[in-house]
C-alpha cells in the first residue's frame, strides 16, 4: 500500500510536472495578451514626441533649448496684491533681490513710468499682409504695411510683478497674509501677465474674462483696479471654485461685490449671443495643450491616448472661443487671445481662422494690434520668439524660464 501510494504520489508529480509547462505557457500568453493590449508609454513620453515632431520642423535649432528648458525647473513671477499692504510687500519682495519688471522696464525706456504709452505699429483691413516666418529664428519680420500706420497702445496700470534676474533661479517664498488677511502676492508664470498688460484695460472699462478659471489673470485684471465689471466665466465648476478661493485671499469683499464682478459657468462658445457688443476689453485664454505641463505631469495630461480626439479638435474649439470673445466686444473694444502653447495650430493659425470667420459670416472688421514694443519693452526679462506671423510668443529658456506664452491683440472696428 506504501509502495501504491508512493507511486500514485509520483504519477500526480509527474502529472503536476507535466502539465506545469502547459500552465506555464498559458500565462506567459495572458501576459504576453495584456502587455499587447496595454503599451504603457507615460504621457508625459507621448507629449514628448508629439513636440519633438512639430516642434523641430517650426523652431528649427531653437527647439533642442527649448526642450530642455521646458523639462528644467519654471520660473514663477510675484504678481504684487495692490489690496494688501503694497509699501510693506514690495519691501519684502526687493529684500529677497527680486524687481519689478513692469516698473523697471517702463523706467529704461527713456524714464517714462510703467503705465507709458507706447507707438505700437498695427495693421489695417485683417490679417492678409503680414509676411510668412522663415523657418529658424531670428529676428522680427516687419512687413511695409506693417510699418505705415502707427497706433498708440496704452498698457494696463497698476499691475507690479517681482522677478528674479534672468539666470538667478531663486523661488519666492510662499505667500503669507497681512494684517488686512490678504496674502501678499501671486505666483504665476510672470509670462502670463503679458496678455493682461497688453490688454490695455483702462479706468471705467467693462471687461469679459471668457475662460478664467482657475484665475490668475482674472485676479490681474482686477489688480489694475480699472474695471468697472469684470464677468469671469469658465465652462468648468469646479475650476470656478478654485477662482473664488484665490479671489477670497487677495481681494476686499468690496470689490467682489455682484455690480462689480460676476462669475458665471456658460460655454464661452455661446457668448456672442448672449452679450454681443458688450464690453471694453475682452480676454480669450483658451483651453491648449498647456505644453509644459504636458512634458511633467502624468495627470490630466491632454496627450493621453485616451484625450485624442479632444486634442484634435481643440484648435476649432478655441476659434469658437475666439469668435464669440470677438462678438462680445463693442465697437472700438479690444480682444486678447493667449494660450501656453507653442503651437502654430492653436496660435496663429486660430487667431487667422477666427478673424476670417467674424469678417466673413458676422461683418465684423478688425485690426490687428503688433505687439512689437511689447516684446521690445521686456525682451531683458523674457525671451520672445520674435518670428510669429501674427502676436508674440514667450519661449522657454534656460535663462529666463518663462511660457510659452502666446498672446495676440485685435482691435474691433465696428
Ligand atoms: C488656460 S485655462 C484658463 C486659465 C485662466 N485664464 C487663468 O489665468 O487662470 C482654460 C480654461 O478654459 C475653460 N474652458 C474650456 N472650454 C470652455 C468653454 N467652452 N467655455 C468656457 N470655458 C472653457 C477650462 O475649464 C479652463 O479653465
Amino acid at each position: 500500500m506504501a509502495a501504491l501510494r508512493g507511486s500514485s504520489f509520483r504519477l500526480r508529480t509527474l502529472t503536476e510536472r507535466l502539465g506545469e509547462p502547459q500552465r506555464l505557457l498559458r500565462r506567459n500568453i495572458y501576459k504576453k495578451k495584456w502587455a499587447s493590449s496595454r503599451p504603457r508609454v507615460p504621457n508625459t513620453q507621448l507629449a514628448l514626441q508629439n513636440l519633438d515632431m512639430n516642434c523641430s520642423l517650426q523652431f528649427g535649432g531653437l527647439w533642442p533649448s527649448i526642450r530642455l528648458s521646458l523639462l528644467s525647473q519654471q520660473k514663477y513671477g510675484a504678481l504684487v496684491n495692490g489690496f494688501a499692504d503694497v509699501e510693506k510687500v514690495i519691501e519684502e519682495l526687493e529684500l529677497q533681490q527680486a524687481k519689478d519688471f513692469v516698473y523697471e522696464a517702463g523706467r529704461k525706456t527713456e524714464g517714462q513710468g510703467p503705465d507709458c504709452k507706447l507707438l505700437a505699429d498695427s495693421t489695417l483691413g485683417g490679417i492678409r499682409n503680414l509676411q510668412t516666418p522663415e523657418p529658424s529664428g531670428g529676428t522680427a519680420q516687419e512687413s511695409p504695411s506693417v510699418l505705415e500706420t502707427k497706433e498708440s497702445i496704452t498698457l494696463s496700470p497698476n499691475l507690479k510683478c517681482f522677478t528674479f534676474p534672468r539666470g538667478d533661479i531663486t523661488r519666492f517664498k510662499p505667500a503669507r497674509p497681512d494684517g488686512l488677511r490678504m496674502l501678499q502676492y501671486y505666483l504665476m508664470d510672470a509670462a502670463s501677465l503679458l496678455p493682461v498688460l497688453a490688454l490695455g484695460v483702462q479706468p471705467g472699462h467693462t471687461v469679459l474674462d471668457l475662460c478664467a478659471a482657475p484665475g490668475g489673470k482674472s485676479l490681474a485684471l482686477l489688480q489694475t483696479e480699472c474695471c468697472r465689471h469684470l464677468a469671469a466665466n469658465d465652462i468648468s465648476s469646479s475650476r470656478l471654485n478654485r477662482l473664488r478661493k484665490i479671489l477670497h485671499s487677495y481681494v476686499p469683499k468690496n470689490v467682489c461685490a455682484e455690480d462689480r464682478l460676476r462669475i458665471t459657468s456658460f460655454d464661452g462658445r455661446h457668448w456672442g449671443v448672449i452679450e454681443r457688443n458688450t464690453f471694453d476689453r475682452v480676454l480669450v485664454d483658451v483651453p491648449c495643450t498647456t505644453d509644459r505641463h504636458s512634458v511633467l505631469e502624468e495627470d490630466n495630461n491632454i496627450f493621453s491616448r485616451l484625450r485624442i480626439r479632444e486634442r484634435q479638435m481643440l484648435p476649432l474649439l478655441q476659434t469658437q472661443l475666439l469668435v464669440a470673445g470677438i462678438l462680445a466686444t463693442k465697437p472700438g473694444g479690444s480682444i486678447m487671445y493667449s494660450t501656453c502653447s507653442l503651437s502654430q495650430l492653436q496660435n496663429e493659425y486660430v487667431v487667422e481662422r477666427a478673424v476670417e470667420v467674424a469678417t466673413t459670416e458676422h461683418d465684423v472688421e478688425l485690426r490687428l494690434e503688433d505687439l512689437t514694443d511689447i516684446r521690445t519693452l521686456y525682451r531683458d526679462t523674457f525671451n520672445f520668439y520674435g518670428l510669429c506671423r501674427v502676436g508674440e510668443l514667450v519661449l522657454p529658456h534656460l535663462t529666463a524660464n518663462y511660457g510659452p506664452m502666446y498672446f495676440c491683440k485685435l482691435h474691433r472696428i465696428h
